[in-house]
């Protein structure tokens, strides 16, 4: 089957995808590679969602793989002035080792546009 994907905004979400990102970001082997290695509460969750609102320097875009939930790409630092930011990705774990990193690094290659 061809693969779908579609990019939302994570604010744009229903809450159940919304606080099962908390999930995917607390397990061992998303967290062991992120810059903050530390579990996030379910306290620190809700804070983080509401500080992403009016917020022009971070988004989180949650990864729809045929319409199910996957993972979570997310520029920060955007500097809309000299067009840079930093990006991060992490998937749910169930989906890893099955393309999906490789091709959201191409559709973002492909399309020249802040996914
Ligand atoms: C990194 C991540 C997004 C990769 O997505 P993925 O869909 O599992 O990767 P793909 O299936 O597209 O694999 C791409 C290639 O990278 C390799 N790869 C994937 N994760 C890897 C890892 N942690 N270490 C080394 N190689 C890895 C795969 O083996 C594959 O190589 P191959 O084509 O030679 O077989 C995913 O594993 C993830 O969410 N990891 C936890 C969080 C993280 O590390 N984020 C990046 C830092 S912010």
């Amino acid at each position: 089957m061809e693969m779908k994907i579609e990019f939302r905004n994570v604010l744009d979400t229903d809450r159940e995808t919304q606080l099962k990102i908390r999930d995917w970001r607390n397990h061992d082997d998303v967290r062991k590679y992120l810059f903050n290695t530390n579990i996030i509460t379910k306290d620190e969750h809700s804070n983080w969602l509401l500080s992403l609102k009016n917020n022009d320097e971070r988004l989180y875009f949650i990864a729809y793989k045929n319409n199910v939930p996957a993972g979570v790409v997310y520029p920060t630092k955007i500097d809309s002035t000299n067009k840079s930011c930093n990006l991060g990705i992490y998937l749910n774990p169930d989906y890893f080792f099955q393309g999906l990193g490789c091709y959201g690094y191409r559709y973002q290659k492909k399309s020249k546009k802040v996914v």
